[in-house]
């Protein structure tokens, strides 16, 4: 005998509420679909909200171009700050060659090149002949590149050994601490650096990618900026330990000095721990006096007493970042995305059609870092 099983009422119920359901679904989907054939978007990625409703559009503003300040071209009291060594003079080079084509040919902002050993003569003609802008040289000062009297140098060196065995990046390196040390700490107090207010890092071996018209130091200063990138991602967690622990120390010591309505989100999504995003600091467009501030300073000594500088390998990128997203709010800090910018495995391109129908770009916005995993650029559109 063949028994056919009769279907519940409860699950006939089931299958009719799933069949509408599944209605609904497809025609919201067609009608999206639909709209987005004109253009019209449904829903709105973080993304676009963000440049919608925060974004302030340097390329917008034509007071900040060059050929409209053209007449009385005032230049604002900035500086490209480049720390160099003289092995490194070819790849610099053509750093500068795109630099000065892109954006200084234009502005003509001096140059200052720092390193802990003398320039050669080499260098020195070399770099002058790139530029008509000026060029100064210094030597960086033994206080600000050795060891700091409460370090122990037996345990820092252990602790390189320790991790080049365990391959993390620069592990092994001792002139990589001093350059992040002096990157986190000193640069900005260096006598060749001390007399200006704004700073652009240039590295040996990057690229720019489209043209930048306009004056970058005069889009900070008028907009009340403090601080620009174009990369963000994750650090290598094995390079600080403590790091984040330190800071919270530092936030309980001192909570005078954190911003009511800083930029924490960016770095901890609860507060509790930190989500290793930092701003990518080989590129950095700010405000030197953020970095001399009195809260900045003691930040900086508190992480430098703690020795992870030395006894880990703590970068100048989150050290930086963790300080921005402490003490300032969103507003003062810029997302550049009109510079494209190129720092060898990573690049920032900006993804809009008209620059790149303009011809102001040579760069494929298909390589940009932004939406690659790693990228913390979703996660500062959202914030
Ligand atoms: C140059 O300065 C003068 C006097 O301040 C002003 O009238 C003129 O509009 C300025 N020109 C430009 C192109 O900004
Ligand atoms: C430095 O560290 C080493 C190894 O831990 C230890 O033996 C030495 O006593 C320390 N030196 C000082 C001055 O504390
Ligand atoms: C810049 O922004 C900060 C934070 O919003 C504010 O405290 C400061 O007064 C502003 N400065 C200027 C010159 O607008």
């Amino acid at each position: 005998m063949v028994i056919i099983k009769k279907p519940s009422q409860r699950s006939l119920y089931f299958q009719y509420v799933f069949l509408i359901a599944l209605t609904i679904i497809s025609s919201v989907i067609s009608f999206a679909f639909f709209l987005s054939l004109f253009d019209i978007t449904l829903f709105k990625s973080n993304r676009q909200i963000f440049f919608e409703k925060e974004y302030i559009n340097p390329t917008k503003d034509r007071t900040l171009f060059y050929d409209f300040n053209y007449e009385n071209k005032t230049k604002e009291n900035g500086a490209i700050v480049v720390l160099v060594r003289n092995e490194e003079l070819t790849s610099l080079m053509s750093s500068m060659r795109q630099f000065e084509d892109r954006f200084n040919k234009k502005f003509q902002y001096p140059y200052v090149f720092l390193n802990d050993k003398e320039f050669t003569e080499e260098f020195i003609e070399s770099t002058r002949a790139m530029t008509t802008a000026e060029t100064k040289y210094g030597l960086i000062p033994v206080e600000m590149w050795s060891y700091p009297s409460w370090i122990n140098q037996t345990e820092a060196l252990h602790a390189r050994k320790k991790m080049e065995e365990d391959k993390v990046i620069y592990g092994g390196s001792e002139s990589y601490r001093h350059m992040c040390r002096f990157n986190s700490g000193f640069f900005f107090r260096h006598p060749l650096i001390e007399q200006y207010d704004y700073y652009w890092r240039l590295e040996p071996g990057v690229e720019f990618m489209c043209d930048i018209d306009y004056d970058v130091f005069k889009f900070i200063k008028k907009n009340n900026i403090t601080y620009g990138f174009t990369i963000a991602l994750m650090e290598v967690k094995e390079t600080i330990p403590t790091l984040w622990d330190t800071v919270k120390e530092f936030e309980k010591e001192y909570p005078e000095y954190i911003n009511k309505n800083n930029a924490m989100k960016f770095i901890s999504n609860t507060g509790k721990n930190y989500n290793m995003c930092h701003f990518w600091s080989n590129f950095e467009i700010g405000d030197l006096n953020f970095w001399r501030s009195e809260k900045y300073i003691k930040f900086f000594d508190y992480l430098d007493k703690a020795g992870g500088f030395f006894y880990e390998r703590w970068g100048d990128a989150p050290v930086h970042t963790i300080a921005l997203a402490l003490f300032l709010e969103k507003t003062q800090i810029h997302f550049f995305n009109d510079i494209s910018y190129r720092h060898s495995p990573f690049e920032h391109c900006p993804i809009e059609k008209d620059v790149h129908e303009e011809g102001k770009c040579h760069c494929n916005p298909e390589k940009t870092f932004d939406f690659t995993w790693g990228s913390c650029l979703p996660s500062w559109f959202s914030l």
